[in-house]
């Protein structure tokens, strides 16, 4: 008796997505994207929405619509700029005119979003929206859309200076994964994609370091298409142990409610550097930097020897990706960083910080001055591969 009402509700959401490998997914015998996902099936007569980036549909527009009319799926096709520059409100915007103009059937209609983590991020953050949950399904085609955007819940566009500042938790049905798209990926971005999969080895795997190590250069090269028996085996290893350790981190914390993510690790000070060096620096870049500072770090901790940093620094260099970018020159950016970080991970570091290699731990406790240190010792180990250069930009080093 007595008080005001009072309640409480609770109420647990099951998850279930599918990621699906399978190479020539529009190769017309292929049927992995009409019966590859019991939940997500087509069949003939079905309409689909496609929203494909503009340069894919340039690449490969011409066998995307011979494959829906060979299987007799009445697909629309919206070609979309996406790269980081529009990676705004204003696309999701013109996705959700989209969807609105198909008329989209949420039950059984799941938009199709086929391009790189910008294009899926903005039609998942799109579909995520529309009539407060549309399902939709993913084809990444660049290497980070394979092992990183593609793979897990997130969606989200940048807002003014923040990186992926409005977005949503919001699963894909199912992706699918089809290596063979890179085969038209510049080098660039193929190191890109190599330097979250590198995160991955830095913070989980020696193993998956070790193959990066003896396979990462020629695989890069070969642009994970597999030309030999020996490549096919490295990249089809590198990319599934990447995926493998990836989904075994985000399973047991999808939404995110344990602040103490090592997947993090190398997005501490990176966002910041991303979006302030824009569009200099590719989403992977800000990462091997930020991996290469915090490298640095943990050498001045102890906690990696020098050897150790020697063989990251030669792996992030053989991958063809940077070490350094003239924004560490400024050490307030830095701070600045830290301090944008530890606003997001509720007023604490947390910082992943690697323990030799393949492992980490968390920490609370780095300085401005550690920080000023570790970016003069990542500096002068840069000057050391390009002398005179203040930037070492990955289009100088590898093709
Ligand atoms: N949602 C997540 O969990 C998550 C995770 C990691 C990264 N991301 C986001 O992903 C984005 C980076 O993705 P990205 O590296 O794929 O960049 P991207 O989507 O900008 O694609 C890179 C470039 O390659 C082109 N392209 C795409 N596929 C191609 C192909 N097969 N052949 C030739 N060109 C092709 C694109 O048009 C673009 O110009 C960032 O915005 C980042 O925030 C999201």
């Amino acid at each position: 008796m007595g008080g005001s009402p009072y309640w409480t509700v609770e109420a647990v959401r099951q998850v279930r997505y599918h990621v699906v490998s399978s190479n020539g997914l529009f190769d017309p015998g292929n049927t992995a994207l009409l019966t590859g996902c019991p939940d997500a099936p087509m069949s003939p007569g079905d309409r689909r929405l496609v929203v494909i980036d503009q340069n894919v549909d340039t690449l490969y527009g011409h066998d995307v619509r011979a494959y829906f009319t060979a299987h007799g799926i009445d697909a629309t096709i919206v070609p979309l700029r996406a790269d980081e520059a529009v990676k705004q409100w204003d696309a999701v915007s013109r996705v959700v005119d989209a969807m609105n103009d198909f008329g989209i059937d949420r039950r059984r209609e799941p938009v199709l979003a086929v391009g790189g983590g910008v294009l899926t991020d903005i039609v998942g953050f799109a579909a995520s929206l529309y009539r407060r949950g549309t399902p939709y399904i993913r084809i990444p085609t660049t290497l980070i859309g394979l092992v990183d955007a593609g793979v897990g819940v997130k969606t989200g566009v940048n807002y003014e200076r923040g990186k992926n500042r409005l977005g949503t938790y919001a699963p894909a049905t199912a992706t699918f994964l089809d290596r063979s798209f890179l085969r038209s990926l510049s080098l660039r971005h193929i190191s890109n994609g190599l330097a979250e999969i590198l995160k991955m080895a830095l913070i989980r795997s020696e193993d998956l370091f070790a193959l990066l190590e003896s396979h990462g250069a020629a695989v890069r090269a070969d642009r994970l298409q597999g030309t030999t028996e020996d490549l096919a085996r490295a990249s089809d290893a590198i990319i599934a142990e990447s995926i493998h350790l990836m989904l075994e981190e985000l399973q047991p914390n999808l939404w995110e409610s344990a602040l103490e993510r090592c997947v993090d690790y190398g997005h501490t000070f990176s966002p910041t550097l991303e979006m302030h060096a824009l569009p200099e620096l590719l989403h992977g870049e800000a990462v091997v930097i930020d991996m290469a500072l915090t490298t640095a770090l943990a050498t001045l901790r102890g906690d990696v020897s020098e050897a150790q940093a020697d063989r990251i620094y030669n792996v992030i260099q053989a991958l063809g990706l940077p070490l350094w970018n003239e924004v560490l020159e400024d050490p307030s950016l830095l701070e600045d960083a830290l301090r944008d970080t530890v606003r997001h991970r509720d007023g604490q570091q947390r910082l992943p910080l690697p323990i030799g290699i393949g492992r980490h731990r968390f920490v609370n406790d780095v300085t401005s001055a550690e920080l000023r240190d570790a970016a003069r010792l990542l500096g002068d180990r840069a000057r050391g591969y390009a002398p005179s250069a203040g930037t070492l930009v990955p289009e100088q080093v590898g093709a």
